[in-house]
């Protein structure tokens, strides 16, 4: 039996709900998308003229807004309305750590997950299937089915039970990239209890994804295959950077060594390029919440395996931080740092857990001052993550610059955190000119053209590199 969708509402207009819903919208003239938010700026952006304004960058994403936009994907604050006519709501709400109570810093913080829920017990029409798109800890449905099931249709003592499903559908689209994952994703992935609704949400992906990347199951184990893919793929850049240490002692070269271990189809090529630590919003938090539910259940020896994951996360940075005081004479107080990205990776304006956040308050720290440039990160956005709100004009090290070449003026050294294009083919004679010697270019993502730094007479550290 089919059930027809003709309105979505998302709960939800960040990273994941704006992008996955304007791929929704393109794919599906014929229903309506409408995206809510309680923050009515992020919403109030989603809406500029001027799609250089957009809340969110990602390639190809402006192009699908200024398609859809107004047509049949829509961005709005009034979440009233759109529940109540929506026939299918996503919620796509922020799950951080919690901070403070029982589990603080390591259980996902459900708070906004449980207000979405209760609003749509409260507006939401019966028969509305509840599609969870957050990253959740296992068995969150069960919780959020007991919030529903006490929505009755009206006030009266006598009115019905309100019926809803649940369902979970995570998203795996990974930043940067997101449009192209959305257009032609590795798997959709569907866990639920009720055929109908499941084919419901299947009948939507069908229009533009074929049915062998649709893959449906029990509700635990998709919400359990998104927190588990998440471990995994850290785990990976967490062993790549291990061995990027012992490379470094032993005069090996970790890309050559990616490379070569990445032919062997069981290991496979991706995802083992080294750097400085995982960041972005989602690898910290899923890893932590694993390892509480780990605890939980009694399970030690799983939760302290995925507590190394994140320690060597938080060692690679810090020794990175180490190189650079170490090879700089063992100060860096009032020497200039050229710092080349701030987005946790490139191709986005994304900063949640950057490591070049992380690595630029310590350098910080250290005294020295930054002239930061990264090419989509605003400059409030770094001083916001910089420094905190009392102290936000406590800026005197810090200039964020235009251009590399804004950077580079006077520098002693330029520290290259985030792998953006731009950053591979830069003018080592030009540059080289404009800084201070002895400079030094420390390439934590391995981007460089480093024989040509050198031949400037630039000295390199780059990581995973034993013989320069
Ligand atoms: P985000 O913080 O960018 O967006 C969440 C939005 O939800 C915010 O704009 C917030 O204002 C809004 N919100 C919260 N409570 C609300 C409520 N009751 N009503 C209306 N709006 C509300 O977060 P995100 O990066 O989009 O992540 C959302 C979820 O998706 C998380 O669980 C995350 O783990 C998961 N996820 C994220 C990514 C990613 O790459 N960012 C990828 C896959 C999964
Ligand atoms: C991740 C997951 O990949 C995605 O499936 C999930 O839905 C959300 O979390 P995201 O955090 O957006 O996506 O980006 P990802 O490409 O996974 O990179 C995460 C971090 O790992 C970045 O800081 C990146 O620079 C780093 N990384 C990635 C490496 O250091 N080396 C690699 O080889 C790959």
């Amino acid at each position: 039996m089919n059930r027809e969708i003709k309105k979505i509402c998302c709960i939800g207009a960040g990273f994941v709900g704006g992008p996955t819903m304007a791929v929704i919208a393109d794919n599906c003239p014929e229903l309506q998308v409408n995206v809510v938010d309680i923050n009515k700026e992020r919403i109030a952006n989603w809406n500029n003229k001027d799609l250089s304004k957009l809340p969110i960058y990602e390639p190809g994403l402006k192009e699908i807004i200024s398609r859809c936009r107004d047509t049949n994907l829509f961005f709005s604050s009034d979440i009233i309305k759109n529940l109540k006519s929506a026939d299918m709501v996503f919620i796509s709400v922020n799950t951080p750590t919690k901070t403070k109570g029982i589990g603080a810093g390591q259980a996902s913080d459900l708070k906004w997950v449980e207000a979405s829920a209760r609003q749509i017990s409260k507006y939401s029409r019966t028969g509305t299937i509840v599609v969870e798109k957050s990253t959740l800890p296992v068995k969150t449905a069960q919780t959020i089915n007991t919030i529903l099931k006490y929505s009755k249709e009206s006030d009266s003592k006598n009115a019905k039970e309100k019926k809803f499903t649940v369902l979970s559908n995570p998203e795996f689209l990974s930043e940067g990239n997101a449009i192209s994952d959305l257009v032609n994703p590795d798997r959709v992935l569907i866990g639920g209890e009720d055929e109908i609704s499941i084919n419901a949400l299947m009948n939507i992906y069908l229009k533009w994804v074929k049915k062998e990347k649709i893959f449906t199951t029990d509700l635990w184990s998709s919400e359990l295959s998104k927190l588990i893919a998440n471990a995994l793929l850290a785990q990976r850049v967490s062993s790549i950077n291990s061995f990027s240490a012992l490379c470094e002692k032993t005069g090996a070269n970790i890309k050559d060594v990616s490379l070569a271990i990445g032919l062997d189809k069981r290991i496979g090529k991706y995802f083992l390029n080294a750097g400085p630590g995982f960041g972005g919003s989602c690898f910290k938090k899923d890893i932590l919440n694993l390892i509480y539910i780990c605890n939980h259940y009694g399970l030690k020896e799983v939760s302290s395996y995925w507590q190394k994951v994140l320690d060597i996360n938080s060692w690679q940075q810090n020794r990175i931080l180490s190189e650079i005081v170490n090879k700089m004479f063992g100060t860096i107080a009032d020497k200039k740092l050229a710092i080349f990205g701030f987005a946790f990776k490139a191709n986005t304006n994304d900063t949640r857990e950057s490591p070049s956040m992380h690595i630029c308050k310590k350098l910080l720290e250290e005294g020295a001052k930054l002239a930061i440039y990264d090419p989509k990160v605003s400059p409030e956005q770094i001083k916001k993550d910089l420094f905190d709100k009392k102290s936000i004009n406590k800026d005197d090290n810090l200039q964020i610059c235009v251009s590399t070449k804004d950077a580079v003026l006077d520098a002693d050294a330029i520290v290259i955190l985030t792998e953006w294009d731009e950053f591979k083919n830069l003018q080592w004679k030009k540059i080289s000119l404009l800084m201070r010697s002895p400079s030094w270019l420390f390439d934590t993502r391995s981007i460089c053209n480093i024989e040509e730094a050198q031949n400037h007479g630039i000295n390199v550290w780059s990581t995973g590199f034993g013989k320069y």
